[in-house]
């Protein structure tokens, strides 16, 4: 792509121009955004940029590994894998509100980057891969008076405390434009191609409060449910697909038993850049396969809806 490639060359530049000899950690989360924002850097200052993987527990299924292995191992990026589990599900016990949950966790990034910042000597730089939609979905709405529909963790700056400069080199972009560039810089089509995840992660697909419980089932659920969509071909259609776990239980039957587990709701979207979208027009056939296999594989489900609801009214995710 042509004009990719000439912004790729102006952004590193840039980058160059605004980093100096100094040192740039980067919030790396796997999602397309901070990959291409970190391969771009990576290529602008090499070595100077150091990654730093917050693991809040909150993650999709074998996420982690996936994710350092291939920027440590293919790409020979420096990353630090923090584990910081038990913080996170520590601070987020008992709690249901929405955005309250974003607010810890939002809050908990900070504090865990701030730790990590200070043990690389000379650090001055934190890179987000923040969109250009992010900067004004926050900002304001239909051009009314400023109000934050949702709280994004990675958007609004980090306190002045943390005394890190911030290093946004996609905030231009809409979402199809980072992946052009990500392609340019070489990235695997596998981590072009991936559905957006937001910063919470399962913490807003599980309504509710927050248990290991419901995690672990969660991750079992999602995993068959995006292994379906890429086995009937349908990965690349969807803008983005996941399965959210609801906190209500539900009767059923299964063998000669009465069971009471957990109903899921599964959601696939369309959309160009986030704003707005549709709900994706599955046949009932595959509805109904997938329902099949997720209540069958998964102990802890025994109750699969679809969500039919367009944005707007409602939001991508639950919460
Ligand atoms: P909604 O649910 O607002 O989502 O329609 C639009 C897009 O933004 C993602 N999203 C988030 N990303 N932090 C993020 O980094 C968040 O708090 C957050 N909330 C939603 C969502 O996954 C979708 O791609």
């Amino acid at each position: 792509d042509w004009t990719m490639g000439a912004y790729r060359e102006i952004m590193v530049e840039k980058i160059r121009e605004q980093v100096g000899d100094k040192k740039v950690i980067c919030a790396l989360s796997g999602g397309v955004d901070s990959s291409v924002a970190a391969a771009l850097i990576h290529e602008a200052i090499g070595d100077q940029l150091t990654c730093v993987f917050v693991d809040h527990g909150l993650l999709r299924k074998n996420e982690a590994d996936e994710v350092v292995g291939m920027f440590r191992d293919n790409m020979n990026l420096q990353v630090i894998h923090a584990d910081e589990t038990e913080l996170f599900l520590g601070e987020l016990e008992g709690q249901s509100d929405p955005e309250t949950k974003r607010k810890i966790i939002g809050k908990l990034f900070i504090d865990v980057f701030q730790k990590y910042a200070d043990q690389i000597e000379g650090a001055e730089f934190l890179a987000q891969g923040t969109l250009y939609p992010d900067v004004i979905e926050s900002v304001s709405f239909s051009g009314g008076p400023s109000v934050t529909i949702k709280s994004h963790h990675n958007v609004g700056g980090l306190p002045e405390k943390m005394g890190l400069k911030l290093v946004e080199p996609l905030r231009e972009l809409f979402k199809d434009e980072v992946r052009a560039l990500g392609r340019e810089l070489g990235l695997p089509a596998s981590f072009i191609g991936r559905h957006p995840f937001p910063g919470p992660g399962l913490a807003i697909r599980c309504p509710g409060e927050i248990t290991r419980e419901k995690l672990e089932i969660l991750r079992e659920a999602d995993a068959i449910y995006i292994d379906q969509i890429r086995k009937h071909g349908l990965y690349d259609e969807i803008w983005q697909a996941f399965v959210a776990i609801l906190p209500v239980r539900t009767v059923g039957v299964m063998g000669d038993g009465r069971t009471y587990d957990y109903a899921c709701a599964l959601r696939a979207v369309t959309s160009v850049d986030g704003m707005t979208a549709d709900y994706y027009p599955f046949s009932h056939e595959f509805l109904g396969e997938t329902a099949t296999r997720i209540i069958n594989e998964v102990k802890g489900i025994n109750r699969c809806t679809y969500d039919i609801t367009s944005k707007p009214p409602g939001t991508i995710e639950w919460e």
